[in-house]
């Protein structure tokens, strides 16, 4: 089933030259970009963006890290584009995800991990009308 979902290349991949590495990997899939966009985000933004884990221990660094710098915001859409960019992005610690992931092959770290990628059908719903209302 073709699914939207919504993928921030976080304020780490972008002081890192890393935008262009991410997007290959999401293009080379065959996932197309149906919204893009380089942004700088308020701890409002932020907040409503994470509002499940606001109250979580690692939040307040989590906050000032993704507000840190400018991010690339962007909507992929494919067949269970959902699952499949979680796949490539690999899991949320850098330091465990596989190789031939995005974290596994560029990140070393549980908060700085690059990119996000929606959790479920829901989420992706909910994020899209987030960062793209126009969408
Ligand atoms: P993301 O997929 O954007 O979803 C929540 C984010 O919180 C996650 O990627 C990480 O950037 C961050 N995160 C999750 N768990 C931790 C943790 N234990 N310590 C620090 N940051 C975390």
């Amino acid at each position: 089933m073709t699914q939207r979902t919504l993928v921030l290349i976080k304020p780490d991949a972008v002081r890192r030259g890393l935008v262009g590495e991410v997007l290959s990997r999401f293009e080379a899939k065959g996932l197309s970009i149906v919204a893009m966009e380089h942004r700088t985000i308020d701890a409002g933004q932020a907040d409503a963006h994470y509002h499940e884990h606001v109250e979580k221990d690692f939040y307040p660094p989590l906050r000032d890290f993704v507000t840190s710098g400018p991010l690339v915001a962007l909507v992929l859409e494919g067949d269970e584009a959902i699952e499949v960019v979680r796949a490539i992005n690999g899991a949320t610690d850098g330091r465990k995800a596989a190789p031939g992931t995005i974290r596994g092959d560029l990140s070393l770290s549980n908060r700085e991990n690059l990119v996000h990628g929606s959790d479920s059908p829901e989420s992706a719903e909910r994020e899209i009308a987030l960062w793209f209302p126009n969408l």
